[in-house]
């Protein structure tokens, strides 16, 4: 098939390959010339593992090509999507800016029958406001082109979003037309060869409704798990046990229960706040939902009160040691991050901030804490150690996860861990004479 994806973030991109990797040809939009540019020549704008061999191999096979011009991809696509941003609005709500911008440039454009689809995530009755901006450009064309405007909500995970695609969970279609139902099965079942068919088709609301609701639920058990955290620390619980004592429960499950510093990403905290306000326009007070949202903007600020009620409140002349920027292990994602709360905290209080990620640093030093002074930033993890007063793990990067304690000790002025992810071995770290702060532990 001839698809074009609008939009060459960490979804189109990474649609976009792996769409071109099961033999399609696929045109990548954006309008970010520069980013084009940079694609034309194989520089990948993201970090994201296995992405780039992909997009090279598909290149040189010529079933993956790059564009700045939706205008000129139109005419022999049979399905364009939407993969552009959705950012959070002034009130909360997704900001349809650039998703109408597309739909409109599509009507303007589009020469022959077309299925779009919706792959950004968008609030329902978006589809209906697509259709109705490129009905209204085709009117003002004085032509009649049929078309259909489908939903279909990504749920790659960044970090592992090569496999997300290639092998999902599941692929949600929502779609109101018959023809357009076959065209994205037809697309999709490639996907399922070596698994069961994991296609669910649904009608468009439902399929619009579906990924705020994943993302809300996930976003609800992490919060749970965090407040619980913080009750056992009052109480004297230790909530690495309590997780494994309720995770062992099929109906509970391991997954995201994990207690730490709260969720970030592009996608929770906007995809939330959204629902919620999707949820007031309708005259619906989501209060579960809300509560969501104000436990994870205080837990971003747990391991930084900790800090401070370590060393008190004035932390001029500290040096702390911070591993791991990105939101998440694996990306170099630092959209809403824990660390930049945390570390512009322990900036305003006067400390300073010795910082390491493996991939997160550039983002870090030109975008999200560009205007923080008094943070430097290294090259290793052991680098930040010399003569800090006490290391924060804030990603739980692999390499973080067995760190040589002696040359910790050795490096630092204090043996004093902040874990803001739980996952060192609390014994050991005693036994070697730190003492360890973690999430949920008094
Ligand atoms: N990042 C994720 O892990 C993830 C996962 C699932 C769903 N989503 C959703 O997918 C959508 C895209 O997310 P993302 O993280 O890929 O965004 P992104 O910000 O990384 O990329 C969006 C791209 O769209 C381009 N763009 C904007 N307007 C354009 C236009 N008129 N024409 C062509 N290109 C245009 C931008 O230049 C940018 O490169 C969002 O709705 C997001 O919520 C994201």
């Amino acid at each position: 098939m001839n698809l074009t994806v609008i939009g060459t973030g960490y979804v189109g991109l990474v649609s976009g390959t792996c769409f071109a990797e099961m033999g399609n040809n696929v045109t990548c939009i954006d309008v970010d010339k520069n980013k084009i540019d940079n694609l034309d020549q194989g520089i990948i704008p993201i970090y994201e593992p296995g992405l780039e061999a992909m997009v090279k191999r598909n290149v040189s096979n010529k079933t993956l090509s790059f564009s700045t011009k939706l205008s000129e991809n139109l005419d022999k696509c049979d399905i364009a999507f939407i993969a552009v941003g959705t950012p959070m609005g002034d009130d909360g709500s997704a900001d349809l800016k650039y998703v109408l911008q597309v739909a409109k440039e599509i009507g303007e454009n589009m020469t022959t029958p077309l299925v779009v689809v919706d792959k950004s995530t968008v609030p329902v009755g978006t589809a209906d406001k697509v259709k109705a901006t490129i009905e209204k450009e085709l009117e003002k064309r004085n032509v009649s082109i049929e078309f259909h405007v489908v939903s279909n909500p990504e749920f790659l995970k960044e970090g592992d979003a090569i496999n997300d695609f290639m092998k999902p969970d599941r692929v949600v279609v929502g779609s109101d037309n018959e023809e357009a139902s076959k065209k994205m099965t037809n697309l999709y079942t490639p996907f399922f060869r070596s698994t069961s068919n994991r296609l669910i088709t649904m009608d468009v609301r439902s399929a619009e409704m579906t990924k705020y609701v994943a993302n809300a639920m996930l976003a609800t058990k992490i919060s749970f798990m965090n407040e619980i955290a913080n009750i056992c620390e009052l109480v004297g619980a230790d909530v690495n046990k309590v997780r494994i004592g309720i995770g062992s429960d099929s109906r509970i499950g391991y997954s995201f229960i994990y207690p730490g510093s709260g969720y970030g990403g592009s996608c929770f905290p906007k995809d939330v706040k959204a629902l919620k306000k999707t949820a007031q326009e309708n005259g619906y007070n989501a209060q579960l939902i809300g509560a969501v949202e104000d436990v994870n903007d205080k837990q971003k600020l747990v391991i930084a009160n900790k800090i401070l009620s370590k060393f008190g409140n004035d932390l001029k002349g500290k040096k702390i040691a911070v591993w791991g920027l990105a939101f998440k292990p694996e990306t170099d994602d630092m959209r809403e991050a824990p660390a930049i709360y945390i570390i512009k905290k322990l900036v305003e209080h006067g400390a300073e901030v010795h910082a390491y990620d493996p991939k997160a640093m550039d983002e870090a030093q030109h975008f999200y804490l560009k205007d923080v002074p008094n943070v430097t930033y290294y090259n290793s993890k052991y680098e930040t150690l010399k003569d800090a007063d006490a290391m924060v793990l804030l990603t739980e990067w692999k390499e973080f996860r067995s760190p040589d304690f002696e040359e910790l000790k050795s490096q630092m002025k204090n043996s004093i861990i902040f874990d803001g992810r739980n996952q060192y071995n609390e014994e050991l770290l005693i036994s070697k004479g730190f003492e360890y702060f973690q999430i949920g532990k008094s």
